[in-house]
């Protein structure tokens, strides 16, 4: 990965960081990171807010995308509210955590993504959903390796993990795309999974900063 006209400033407000860098399959991307914010080139990164409630809802509430989460069945309305409360509850414990994403022109929300911090095994995966109608534009991609330099770059994580049913076509090609490597199949929450990871030593060996 190759970093180009990147500018790093640790100012308190403004762009914490402006690049443009070669992602690992060779497209160029941008991204422009501020305290609340991750803009890339055609998505919005946002903070979600308890007005999102019926949207996240939606979007977890679907039967296709519900199937490949730990409980693999649809969720009932306590547990959706509890799953945007945990995902604004881990913000404020961790200090981040899971962006809404909205294309550029407007402010609907077409997915999340973003790293989560897994206390059983202390590790940090990634983490992406993309609503149906929105499948295969490559939004899932777009949202996942900003993040993975946002937790590279901004957080210096370790090593950031994937998780995916093995079954799950979609997702690992997702992973793939943005250069982690498959490790092994495992079981997380008693479910079967294929696991991959990337080091910040193999992130940076590819980029400058
Ligand atoms: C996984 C998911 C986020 C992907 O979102 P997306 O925006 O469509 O992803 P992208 O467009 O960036 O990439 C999808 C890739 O999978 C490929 N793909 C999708 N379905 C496929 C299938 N059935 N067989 C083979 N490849 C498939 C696409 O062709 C694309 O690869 P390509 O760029 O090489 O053509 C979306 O399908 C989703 O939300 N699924 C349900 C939730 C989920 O599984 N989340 C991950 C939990 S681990």
């Amino acid at each position: 990965m190759v970093l180009k006209n990147h500018k790093h400033e640790l100012c308190n407000d403004i762009f914490v960081i402006d690049a443009n860098f070669e992602t690992p399959l060779g497209s160029q991307t941008m991204i422009k990171i501020t305290e609340k914010q991750i803009k890339t080139n055609r998505l919005n990164l946002r903070h979600f807010s308890r007005e999102d409630l019926e949207t996240h809802s939606a979007i977890m509430g679907d039967n296709q995308i519900a199937r490949w989460f730990p409980k693999g069945d649809s969720y009932t309305r306590k547990e959706l509210e509890k799953s945007l409360n945990n995902i604004l509850s881990h913000w404020m414990e961790y200090g981040f955590g899971l962006w809404a994403i909205t294309k550029k022109e407007n402010d609907q929300i077409i997915g999340r993504c973003g790293l989560n911090y897994i206390l059983e095994s202390s590790e940090v995966e990634l983490d992406f959903i993309i609503s149906r109608n929105y499948w295969n534009h490559g939004y899932a991609t777009e949202a996942s390796e900003a993040v993975i330099y946002y937790g590279f770059k901004i957080l210096y994580l370790d090593r950031i993990i994937a998780l995916s049913k093995p079954e799950n076509i979609a997702s690992r090609r997702v992973i793939e795309k943005i250069g982690m490597k498959y490790i092994g199949n495992v079981q997380y929450w008693n479910v079967p999974c294929v696991k991959y990871e990337m080091p910040r030593t193999d992130y940076t060996r590819h980029s400058l900063i």
